[in-house]
């Protein structure tokens, strides 16, 4: 088990930086989400506590001793990766032992640790097989074994489910879930699928650019975002962002672009007179009962999952929004948005959040 600290990480390949001063700390045994469109460092900065890429600043500390200069077989780290890259010729029982045989660990220790890991996966019974006979998620599974057999204190997986079809996605999101339950080990997961973020992690770090954008709790964050950014990257569908104005003569008022005027939430830094904001609601909060704010928009698609419906309108700029109607969304021709402001973030035009 092990707390990670990273205190003023940067990275620069070349001259273009693509970590910038990062100052983080995951809990010891706690799950931690590295989420964050393409591109944005998540790869980056978990090769960086692996000891795979240096850091150009700043210190990672694994239980508060610095590591920068251990080397990464000596962190007590263990990797999974999005390609398996299981050795072909090797059945599973010598793939899953072979860092381990590397490292000179004794054949009967060995023996013992594959066959536990095995078992914890529920893969001893292709323990023969190579893996060329074995299907996408079972491969998966023993990359895992290969890094539990090594009794790491931290687990790093970058993208480790993006090369299996949706169903065994989220078959194996539950496994890793049920891995950390009863391994207890601190386990830091990247990934760009916001589901996979808010349904596995204790704590998401969101990223975008290289920089921490916020992170804390899935539900934290989803009700508390800081910026328009985090707002919009979690939630599936997204939440939905309508430009409204600040009232010119100083009332705590916005109007949205339909003219209609919407009461705004308690602001400690209320924007300025006449400023462009953007008020947030998420698609399941554009049905209250209690409505402070009505919008009546053309319907332009309906989906019907079930256990709920999506209606798609278009709204007042022209800009999709979407309204969650759980038990009825019969098909319409408009659909009423009905807005309470007690569900409704305001964002300035930058994207900071106005609390
Ligand atoms: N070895 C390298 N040399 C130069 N630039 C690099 C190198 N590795 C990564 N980068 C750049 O650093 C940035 C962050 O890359 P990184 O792989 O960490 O992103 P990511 O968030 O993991 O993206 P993805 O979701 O696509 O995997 C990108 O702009 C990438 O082009
Ligand atoms: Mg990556």
């Amino acid at each position: 088990m092990a707390q990670i600290q990273l205190a003023g990480i940067s990275k620069s390949f070349d001259k273009t930086e693509v970590i910038r001063k990062t100052e983080l700390e995951i809990e010891d045994g706690s799950f931690c989400v590295f989420v964050g469109p393409s591109g944005c460092g998540k790869s980056t900065l978990l090769r960086i506590i692996a000891g795979l890429e240096t850091a150009s600043a700043g210190e990672v500390r694994i239980d508060r001793k610095a590591v920068n200069d251990v080397d990464p077989s000596d962190r007590g780290i263990a990797m999974v990766f999005q390609s398996y890259a299981l050795y072909p010729h090797m059945n599973v029982r010598e793939n899953m032992g072979f860092g381990l045989r590397m490292g000179g660990t004794p054949k009967a220790e060995i023996a013992a640790r594959v066959t536990r890991a095995a078992e914890i996966l529920q893969i001893t019974q292709l323990l023969d097989r190579r893996p060329a006979q074995l299907s996408g998620g079972q491969r998966q599974r023993v990359a895992i074994g290969r890094a539990i057999v090594r009794d790491p204190k931290v687990f790093l997986f970058d993208e480790p489910l993006s090369n299996l079809d949706a169903e065994l996605r989220v078959q194996m999101r539950v496994e890793i879930s049920k891995l950390h339950k009863s391994l207890g080990t601190t386990m830091i997961y990247v990934t760009h699928d916001q589901t996979e973020a808010m349904t596995m992690a204790d704590k998401i770090v969101v990223m975008r650019a290289g920089v921490i954008e916020q992170a804390g709790a899935p539900l934290e964050l989803y009700t508390n975002p800081d910026n328009a950014f985090v707002a919009g990257f979690l939630g599936s569908p997204r939440m939905n962002f309508f430009k409204a104005r600040m009232a010119a003569d100083g009332e705590n008022v916005a109007t949205l672009p339909d003219g209609q005027k919407v009461p705004l939430p308690a602001l400690a830094n209320p924007p300025q007179p006449g400023e462009e904001l953007l008020l947030g609601v998420r698609p399941e909060h554009m049905d209250s009962a209690r409505a402070d704010a009505r919008l009546t928009l053309p319907v332009d698609v309906i989906e019907h999952l079930g256990t709920t419906n999506f209606v798609y309108a278009t709204g007042p700029a022209g800009e999709t929004v979407v309204v969650e109607k759980r038990d009825h969304a019969d098909a319409t021709s408009h659909v009423h948005c009905m807005i309470e402001v007690t569900n409704m973030r305001v964002f300035a035009l930058t994207g900071a959040r106005l609390r």
